[in-house]
Parts: C-alpha cells; sequence; structure tokens
C-alpha cells in the first residue's frame, strides 16, 4: 500500500469512519465496517446522488428492491453464464490464482491474451513453481439458500448489480408512475461480488454499495430539443449517453472533487461487459493508479429483450404517434458508494507539515486537515467552550442543543482549543463555534472558518440565520 493510503486508512480507522468488520474475531477479509463519521460520510454521498439524479428531475423516479430475486433473472441477465473471472489452480500446492495475477496486464484477459500467455507459455506457480492447471471461468456471484432445505431448487444469488431489478420492475414502475420515455430509474443499494482479488482498502470488495440509474429511450433516432433548463427530451441513446457522462463527471466536480485528478477513458471493445456496446469509465486517479469509480455504459436492448423472453412478459413500449411497438434501450450510469468515498477521501486529505498556527501546545505537529465540501463533511458545525466550567458548558450545551436542529454538530470540551480545533480539522468539521468568558458578558461567540481559519464574532442571536447563509 502507498503510504498516502496508509495514512488514509489509519486516521479512517483513528477517527471512525472506516475499519475492518469483525476485527475482535481476527475480522473477515475484505469486508469493512462504517463507523460514526463515515456513515454521515456515506449518506451524505448518497444523498446528494439521490437529490441530483431523482429528487431534482420529474423524468427520474426512483426504487428500492429486494436484494434476493428469482434466480432466473440472473440467467437472463447472462450473469450466469458471463459474469466470471479466469482462474488458474496450483496443482502442487493447490493455491489458486487470478490468470492476471500471474501474468500480469493493464488490458482486458481477452481469451488471445489467455491462449497466448497460458496456453503456449504455460507459466508455473508464483508461489512453489508447481503445474498450473488450464484456466477455469470462475463465477462471480455469491450463492445462498431459501428456505429450510439446502438444495439446487433453492438457490438464489446475492445481486452482483442493482440494475437487475429496475430492468424486471421497469414496466409496472413506468405505468404507475405514468411515465413516457425518455424517463429513468434510479436505485442506491448493495451489490455483492465474490471478487478473486479485493483490495485497495474499499475500492474493492465482496459486499458494496451502488448508486445505479437506468434511463429508458426510444432507439430510433429522434430530433434533439431543448427544454426548461438545457433539458435534453427526445434524443438518441447516442445523444443521451453523452449527456450523462457531463452530467455524471459534474456531479464529481460539484462536490469537490479536483479536476485534474477525473478523467474520462472508453473502454476498449473486448473489455466491454457482456450487455455493454459501448462504455465509458470515469476514473479518479487514487494513490494505485488512474481506476475506475463509475460507468456510463449503452447497454442497448440486452436486458429487456432477455428479460421479455425468459419471463414470457411483453416488456415493449408503444410509440403513442406512430403506433409502432419497439424495446427501449438503456443508458446506465453506475457509481459505486464506497469506492466513490474512498475518492472523496482521498481527494479532501492535506497534510500541512508544522502545521497552520504556532500559538498552541500542538503547533509543529504536522497537521490534517479533510477539506470535505459543504455537503459531504460529516460534522456541519463543532461547539467548543473554552472552559469546562458550568457558566460556560451550559451555555454551549444549549447553543450546541439549537443547532442540531438543523445541522449535524459535534460538542468537545476536552484538551486546549488548539488541540480540539486540530481534532475537528482532521474529520472535516466546517466551522468551530467557542464560547469563552466575554460570551457570558456580550452573548457573542467566535465562530471560526475550517479553511479560512478567519474568525467572525456573532450574536448568538445571530447564529442561525448566520449558519443559514454559510451552509445555503
Ligand atoms: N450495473 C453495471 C455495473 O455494475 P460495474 O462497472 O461492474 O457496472 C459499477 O460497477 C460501479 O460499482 C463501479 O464503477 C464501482 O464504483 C462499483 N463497484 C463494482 N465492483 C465493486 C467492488 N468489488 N467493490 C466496490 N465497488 C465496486
Amino acid at each position: 500500500m502507498t503510504s498516502q493510503m496508509e495514512k488514509i486508512v489509519s486516521l479512517a480507522k483513528r477517527r471512525g469512519f472506516v475499519f475492518p468488520s469483525s476485527e475482535i474475531y481476527g475480522r473477515l477479509e475484505s469486508c469493512y465496517d462504517y463507523g460514526p463519521l463515515g456513515v454521515e460520510l456515506k449518506n451524505n454521498i448518497k444523498s446528494a446522488w439521490w437529490k441530483a439524479m431523482v429528487q431534482s428531475r420529474e423524468d427520474v423516479v426512483g426504487q428500492d428492491a429486494s436484494i434476493l430475486m428469482h434466480p432466473k433473472i440472473w440467467e437472463a441477465s447472462g450473469h450466469v453464464e458471463g459474469f466470471t473471472d479466469p482462474l488458474v489452480d496450483c496443482k502442487s500446492c493447490k493455491k489458486r490464482f487470478r490468470a492476471d495475477h500471474i501474468v500480469k496486464t493493464d488490458g482486458p484477459m481477452t481469451p488471445q491474451w489467455m491462449k497466448k500467455n497460458f496456453e503456449d507459455k504455460k507459466p508455473k506457480c508464483p508461489e512453489c513453481g508447481g503445474e498450473l492447471t488450464p484456466i477455469r471461468k470462475f463465477n462471480l456471484m455469491l450463492k445462498t439458500h431459501l428456505g429450510p432445505v439446502e438444495d439446487e431448487g433453492t438457490t438464489v444469488y446475492m445481486r452482483p448489480e442493482t440494475a437487475q431489478a429496475i430492468y424486471v420492475d421497469f414496466d409496472i414502475i413506468m405505468k404507475s408512475s405514468r411515465k413516457r420515455l425518455p424517463f429513468g430509474i434510479a436505485q442506491i443499494g448493495k451489490a455483492f461480488r465474490n471478487e478473486i482479488t479485493p483490495g485497495d482498502f474499499i475500492f474493492r470488495t465482496r459486499e458494496f454499495e451502488q448508486m445505479e440509474m437506468q434511463w429508458f429511450v426510444k432507439p430510433s433516432p429522434q430530433t434533439l430539443s431543448q427544454e426548461g433548463e438545457g433539458r435534453v427530451r427526445g434524443g438518441t441513446p447516442e445523444e443521451w449517453f453523452e449527456y450523462w457522462k457531463k452530467k455524471r463527471m459534474q456531479w464529481y466536480l460539484d462536490l469537490g472533487i479536483k479536476k485534474e485528478r477525473l478523467r474520462f477513458r472508453e473502454q476498449e471493445k473486448d473489455e466491454l461487459a457482456h450487455y455493454a456496446k459501448k462504455a465509458v469509465d470515469i476514473e479518479y486517479n487514487f494513490p494505485f493508479g488512474w481506476k475506475e469509480i463509475e460507468g456510463i455504459h449503452n447497454r442497448g436492448n440486452w436486458d429487456l429483450s432477455r428479460h421479455s423472453e425468459y419471463s414470457g412478459k411483453d416488456l415493449s413500449v408503444m410509440d403513442e404517434e406512430t403506433k409502432e411497438k419497439y424495446i427501449p434501450w438503456v443508458i446506465e450510469t453506475s457509481a459505486g458508494a464506497d469506492r466513490t468515498a474512498l475518492a472523496f477521501l482521498l481527494d479532501a486529505y492535506e497534510e500541512i507539515a508544522g502545521g497552520r498556527t504556532t500559538t498552541t501546545e500542538s503547533a509543529k505537529e504536522a497537521e490534517t486537515v479533510l477539506r470535505f465540501s459543504k455537503t459531504l463533511a460529516p460534522v456541519k458545525i463543532a461547539v467548543l467552550p473554552l472552559s469546562k466550567k458550568e457558566e460556560l458548558s451550559s451555555v454551549a450545551k444549549n447553543i450546541a442543543n439549537d443547532l442540531r436542529k438543523h445541522w449535524t454538530v459535534d460538542y468537545d470540551e476536552t484538551a486546549s482549543i488548539g488541540r480540539r480545533y486540530r481534532r475537528q480539522d482532521e474529520i472535516g468539521t466546517l466551522f468551530a463555534v467557542t464560547i469563552d468568558f466575554e460570551t457570558l458578558e456580550d452573548k457573542k461567540v467566535t465562530v471560526r472558518d475550517r479553511d479560512t481559519m478567519k474568525q467572525d464574532r456573532v450574536a448568538i442571536s445571530e447564529l442561525e440565520k448566520y449558519f443559514s447563509n454559510k451552509f445555503k
């Protein structure tokens, strides 16, 4: 792990953002728990996504489907057949490896690549030098059983993507919400993959959360027109693909991610998932390289056609004007809440050698600031009485309780004020309200801004208005 990752992993654990699951039992590999600050951060990410993708649009509706679904869905979707990783086993030491961990590649593991590097070159086990088995396909879906009997007939899959529930509910949602194409259905929820090589903290795990939106559109060319605030109606799948690409990139920028750390990368034809006609990833420049945080996919009519075929339910729609029937195409935007949380954490992280102030006992120590945006900061305001004395703490607690009605507030009365500012900076708290002995006289408090460290003296009676303006 790079040193920046080590610092983030350590901070995340020490301050209660994210830490390994089941640690008192020796932990469960690749599973993580979000602590008090982590759950606030992740909830803020998910709410920002929901607001941008559902609540602020009249053409996208939401859904929250069950994780366990009819097993035939995964046959229809192609996941039973095609959602696999290539694996080899060592015949001597019995260790199992993903093919690209034996022969490194940055590109896709195509059949040609596998033939050239494994069938022809016959590499040896990297652990013991033993002979390797031919490549086998390993399905990444996790299975479980419903009911008291565990046999083939009771197998169900833990969904590997949230998208499929949207396709199978497409018809009922379209009709019940009286939507007409083009429109979208969005969902946030858990997905599971039995990844062979999980790693890089919460970047690749076996249980994770996705934020997905499926945009249903007519396949034939239509004229683009602008309506309302630059909204595109009609439009071809290709035009909508470009529209959603831009929208999704802007979402990360609006939430403060540095522009130079984001880029688009179009997938090569032989990298594409079995359902995709075209895929462009939004990549973040992680300490371990440029990696995907979100995919924008043109899925054509693959999913709805297959579900029509496998379920027997016709999922085509009728064009009101031409009376022609067609299966809609889908443009998908698919982001990972956990991967995105890692990108936001890394992007916000700043270490200032020697600290920003020299007037406290904590001076000269390196100082860490998480520069989260207003929307994402897990704690918005810290309330810090200068002393623990009852006359100050009672005023401070009242202020904290009032502010807590609107924003997330942390109350802290231990250690020197310099130390407390640093603790708050380290978790990205936006403002600190200090209550001092003068407060008892002039009924005013000092508000310190995390980034500028500028201090304002504000009347207690004006505090709510002051912060309402700040959080507008
Ligand atoms: N429905 C399309 C789909 O699932 P994907 O590219 O496989 O596409 C979309 O996944 C996003 O889900 C990724 O960009 C990533 O953010 C997240 N994701 C996928 N696998 C993950 C894993 N093992 N751990 C954490 N996040 C993951």
